[in-house]
Parts: structure tokens; sequence; C-alpha cells
């Protein structure tokens, strides 16, 4: 949304929020898009709106899954796990993964390819019931509650052989607690910095960034765009995870676009467990 420099144009003051969507084609004129046929792709909050080739596709063959979990997985944080980890964190077997925002719906996913890639897999969250679901459930081998534990002391305890992975949603002091523990040579996936995406001033820090030298470190940002040619293999390999059971995904839908603007504030606040979506009428 904002006007700084970025990936993609800020969104006008009074113009439509800007939003991953999914819904039905009700009028066409395209021969590609047939009338009742479901698109996806990138739109705003609306009851309708106008998609063109560049901007929406037919979802493809959803398989076994029903069109909200395909939509959910899919459409973005499915393939940002994916190509962040594998590409970017480049893990192997026996190295120690450690992701952030970990019950969240990039961060359950990515310690989930973790756990299949044969890593030992710690996630921060910021309750004790996301912390029992990532842990019990999700088959990570430790989480911390970040909220309520000394960040650094817990990943130290949770990682007795360093960390290799980190898969960065947050930045900010999650970040700073995670780079003097880096293991030599290791990978930071630089997925996201939601700690400090409302700041309304600049953020200092990383206080620790000295350890990137130290360490060697490879630090990389990534945005999912980059990867869309190669969407298909990230949605080969996590359907297939998934229909395998080795992949449980979560989503939280709220009805109403009138409850957008509420909802979206749960993001920031932590109020959502896996993907958080808005449905404005079924699909
Ligand atoms: N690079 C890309 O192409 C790409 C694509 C998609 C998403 N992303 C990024 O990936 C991250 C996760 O996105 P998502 O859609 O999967 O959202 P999400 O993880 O489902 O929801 C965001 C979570 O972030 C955590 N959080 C919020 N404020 C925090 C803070 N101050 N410190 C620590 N954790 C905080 C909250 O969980 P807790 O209760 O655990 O605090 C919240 O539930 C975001 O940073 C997003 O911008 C990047």
């Amino acid at each position: 949304m904002s006007d700084v420099d970025q990936y993609m144009p800020p969104v006008d003051l009074d113009a439509p929020m800007r939003g991953i969507v999914c819904g039905t084609v009700t009028q066409s004129r395209h021969p590609d898009y047939a009338e009742g046929a479901i698109v996806s792709g990138l739109g705003t909050w609306a009851d309708y709106q106008i998609g063109t080739p560049q901007t929406v596709q037919p979802l493809s063959d959803t398989g076994p899954f029903a069109v909200v979990d395909a939509f959910s997985t899919f459409a973005i944080v499915g393939p940002t796990a994916y190509f962040g980890l594998l590409d970017i964190g480049k893990p192997q077997a026996g190295e120690t993964v450690v992701v952030s925002a970990a019950a969240g719906a990039v961060g359950s996913i990515v310690g989930q390819i973790a756990k299949i890639k044969g890593c030992r897999v710690v996630g921060i969250a910021g309750t004790a019931e996301k912390c029992a679901w990532i842990r019990d459930e999700l088959g990570f081998d430790a989480a911390i509650n970040y909220r309520t534990e000394d960040v650094s002391s817990a990943i130290a305890a949770a990682c007795p052989a360093g960390i290799d992975v980190y898969f960065d949603n947050v930045g900010g002091a999650i970040l700073d607690a995670c780079l003097p523990l880096m293991n030599l040579n290791g990978r930071i996936a630089f997925c996201g910095l939601i700690s400090q995406i409302n700041a309304a001033e600049p953020v200092p820090g990383p206080y620790n960034y000295p350890m990137i030298l130290m360490k060697r470190l490879r630090v990389e940002g990534f945005i999912i765009l980059d990867f869309m040619h190669r969407y298909p293999e990230a949605i080969a390999a996590l359907g297939q995870w998934m229909a395998e059971g080795k992949i449980q995904v979560r989503t939280e839908i709220v009805d109403g676009l009138e409850n957008a603007l509420q909802t979206v504030k749960k993001l920031y606040t932590g109020a959502n467990t896996g993907k958080l979506m808005i449905r404005v009428k079924d699909v």
C-alpha cells in the first residue's frame, strides 16, 4: 500500500484495496474465460470486478481439494513457503531450520516442508495454542512463544547445533535474536517484516548485522511474483504432500466484505491462525 520504493505501485488514496482474489466469471468477453469458470489472481476488495488475462487466470483443476483450500494454499502462501525455503534457504537433511510467524499461513507450511526434507524445525509464534498446534499436530521439533519466553535463550536451547536456515517472516527483534545463533555459511530467507510493516518511523537495526560478515551468511530477500513461471512445480509438490497427509493447512474465513478492514488487522495482532480470508460470496 505504502508510497515507498517497492515491488508494486502504491494503492492510491480512495482507490479500491488490492488483494489476491478468487471468484466466478459472471460475464465474459474472452474465449478463454467461460461464464461460470472459477478464476483467481490479483484483484480488489469488491463484490464484482473486471479482470483481464494479465490479472486473473482460470483456477486449474484443484484435484481432490476444495476450491477454498486450493486457492488459500496454491495462490500465494504455499509457493512462497516452497520457493523461499527450498530455493533461498536451501536446507539440507539434518540441518536446523527456524521459522518465525510459524503458525501463520506461510510459516506453518515452511516448517512442514522442512520436516519433509529431514531438518530439525523450530517455530516461533505468539500464543501457547499456536505453539501447541505446530509442535503437537504439525510435527515441529520445538515451538517458542516469543511473547512469554526470552527469545534468545529459548532459541539457543531449542537449537543446540545452531541455526542453518532462518526463514524470516517478521524482521525486528526475532531476526536480531537469530543472527548470533546462525552457523557458519547459514542462510536467511528474507520473506517478510511484519513486525515493522506498520512503523511510521524508520526502524533501527538489526543490531546484530555484523554476524552476517562474521558467520559468512547469505541473506536473500525474495518476492513470490518472481517465481510465477515455476508455480506448477510448487503446486504439484504441495498438492502431493497434502494428499499424502504430510502437509496440513489451516484456513480462517470471515464472512462479509464489510468485515475486511477489521479482519486484516488480525494479521498484525496475531489473531489469525493459518490463511486468513474474507468470503464475499460462495464460489
Ligand atoms: N516475500 C513474499 O513474496 C511474500 C509472500 C507472502 C507473504 N509474505 C510475508 O510472509 C509473512 C507471513 O505472511 P502470511 O500471509 O503467512 O501471514 P500470517 O503469518 O498468516 O499472519 C501474520 C502473523 O504474523 C505474526 N506477527 C504479527 N505481528 C508480529 C510481530 N510484531 N512480531 C512477530 N510476529 C508477528 C502473527 O502471528 P503471531 O501470533 O505468531 O505473532 C500473525 O498471525 C508476512 O511478513 C508477509 O508479508 C511474503
